[in-house]
Order: C-alpha cells, then structure tokens, then sequence
C-alpha cells in the first residue's frame, strides 16, 4: 500500500473520530463512540493499524510515525471529551456540583452546506468572467423546460418514466407542469426576456427519477450557462469552461470536449475536465441551436450562442474526495462538518 493511502486512511479516521467524540453528549455514547473507534480487539483504529503490514518497507517508519501521533491524539480527545462530560451539571437539577469557574462548553459553530459554498464559489467565478446570475422556477410549463429548447412532443425526453410531471393536467388530460429536469429552461427565460447581447449563468435545482446510487440522485444541482452576442464560437467555450475550471481547481485543469448530442445545441459536446491525473465528465455544452434562437425571437443569422449545463454535486464531490454524492444529503453533521 502507498504511504499517501495509509496516511489519508489514518487522517479521515482521526478526523471522524475526533468529531464523534466531541458530539457525544453523554457518557454512554461516548463510550460507544470509544469502542467502535479504540476498541482494544475489532475497533476501527486497530483495523488502520493493521493496514501498517501493508505499507512498502521503506516508508514504515513514517507511517508508524504518524499512527502513533494520531494514537496519543485520539486518547487525549477521547480524555477531554470525558472531563467535559464530567464538568456538565447534573440534570437532576441539584446544581450543588456546579463551579461557575470553570471554562463553559463551546457551543460547535455551524457553517454553509458543502453545496452551497460551491454555489457560491462557481458564482463568483463565473461573476469574475461577466456572468450575472438569474433563477428561474424549479416547477416548469412544457414550453421551457421542452418545446422552446427544440424538444418536440414525440421526443423521448419527455418520457413520463423520465419526468417528473405534476398531477395537474390540461382539458385534454395531457400534463401541463413538471419538476424541470434542466436549467436549460433558464436560458429561454432569459432570452424571451432580453435581447442580445446575453451573458448569464443559472444555478439551482433539477429533478430526474433516477435511482439514487453513487453518483446519482432524483434532486440534483446544475450550472447553467449562457453567452449570445455576435460572433460567439466553440473557442470561446471551450476557454470559458477551462478558465471556469482552473480558477474552481486552483490548478491547471484541462478540457476535452467529445461530440454529443443535445436537441438545443448543435454542435453539441459532454465537457471532460482533467484534474490530478483523472478525467471527470462534468456536463454537456455546445453552440445554442439556430431553433432557440428563433424559438425566442433572435435571428440566428445576426447572434450565435453557446451553453453549457454542468452538474455541481459532481464538481464539489471532485473537490474533496467525496466518493458517494449520497453523503451529501443525509444531513450527518459529522459528515458536513468536514467541508
Ligand atoms: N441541459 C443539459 C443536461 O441537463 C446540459 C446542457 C446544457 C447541454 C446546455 C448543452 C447546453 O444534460
């Protein structure tokens, strides 16, 4: 095994276990949280430990190194966890034991969903590149979120099995709203609205009936976004993108493009950022299909457009090596308290 992989397994142990001890609130739990971390014969540091077999040979001093760190470490938390039980005032209401001298419990501070922080990160960003941010409704009409984006009723994207369609119906007891399934509808919004030149992004929430796995959820997040004006070419996305990545990295991301297709761009292509060695599909984009633009009542002909739609959960997991974008929505402090 890697000293990295040993070292990251130990860290995100201490730092799990450091967490559930300080959110033990009585001694029971602490000493639940005791075993299952310190347990002399299955606890889980005993498990990290054994891992030091593994290490290649030359690193192992290192390694044993930075366990026992983390071993002194975790017993020293585990033993202020215990005197703070202690200290706390019996709740029998007999205050007789309570020293009004002693240090009070710091209340932990709370702080931005991992998501919203990245909400607000991709938001200055693209902020910095002229982008100015609109909303539009997550419950969307037929319009937005499929005809105007050149997505004809016999498309298969409209799939009931593939929406989420709200139980109110027209006359003709064909559906009339749904949970939009893009942010793509934010782009017509804007445009029915405006004239060009446009330069927007969108972020919010979309809805798929998907089954939750990994890297899927039926709720999710997206970037959306927008550029018309005279002039616009596939360059000036694929630079948009990679500047849009290198400043969220703080590294040299690159961007590779494979040809796709979306029924509201053409050309269109699913965006592949490169970060640490690994490709990472990110979303779709392409230049906005002359339909739109007249859809909205722009002459293809003066403006040309590009889009891009990318998935944020995908982009913040990548960030900080979240394997399951599940974790996200448990609502675990001790999970989000991490970010
Ligand atoms: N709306 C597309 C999706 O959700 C992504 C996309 C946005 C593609 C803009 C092209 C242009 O998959």
């Amino acid at each position: 095994m890697a000293l990295s992989d040993f070292l990251a397994e130990l860290d995100a142990l201490a730092r799990e276990a450091t967490t559930a001890m300080e959110a033990a609130s009585d001694d029971e739990s602490l000493e639940a949280v005791r075993v299952e971390f310190l347990g002399a014969k299955s606890g889980r540091f005993k498990h990290v430990q054994k891992g030091l077999g593994k290490v290649d040979k030359a690193d192992k001093p290192a390694a044993g190194k930075r366990l026992n760190e983390v071993k002194n470490h975790l017993a020293a938390a585990l033993e202020s966890a215990q005197a703070q039980l202690a200290n706390r005032p019996a709740e029998t209401g007999d205050s007789s034991g309570f020293d009004p001298t002693l240090p009070g419990l710091r209340p932990r501070l709370g702080h931005l969903h991992p998501i919203t922080q990245t909400i607000a990160e991709l938001t200055d960003i693209m902020g910095r590149l002229g982008f100015t941010v609109t909303e539009g409704p997550e419950v969307e009409d037929l319009w937005h979120n499929f005809e105007a984006l050149n997505i004809p009723l016999e498309h298969p994207a409209r799939d009931p099995l593939d929406n989420f369609y709200l139980a109110t119906a027209a006359a003709d007891g064909s559906p009339k709203w749904l949970m939009r399934s893009q942010t793509s509808t934010v782009q017509i919004r804007v445009m029915e609205k405006t004239k060009p030149p446009v330069r927007i992004i969108s972020l919010g929430r979309v809805y798929r009936p998907d089954t939750a796995d990994a890297t899927h959820y039926p709720m999710f997040h997206q970037i959306e976004g927008l550029l018309v004006d005279r002039h616009v070419t596939m360059a000036d996305l694929k630079s948009i993108l990679r500047l849009f990545a290198t400043s969220f990295f703080e590294d040299d991301v690159h961007i590779r493009f494979r040809p796709s297709f979306f029924p509201f761009t053409e050309p269109s292509v699913e965006v592949d950022m490169s970060w640490e060695g690994r490709w990472i599909e990110m979303g779709g984009a392409g230049m906005v299909d002359p339909n739109v633009l007249r859809a909205v009542g722009y002459d293809p002909e003066e403006v040309t457009g590009l889009a891009f739609g990318l998935g944020i959960e995908r982009i913040c997991a990548r960030r900080h090596g979240v394997s399951d974008i599940r974790e996200f929505y448990k609502n675990d402090v001790r999970f989000l308290h991490q970010f």
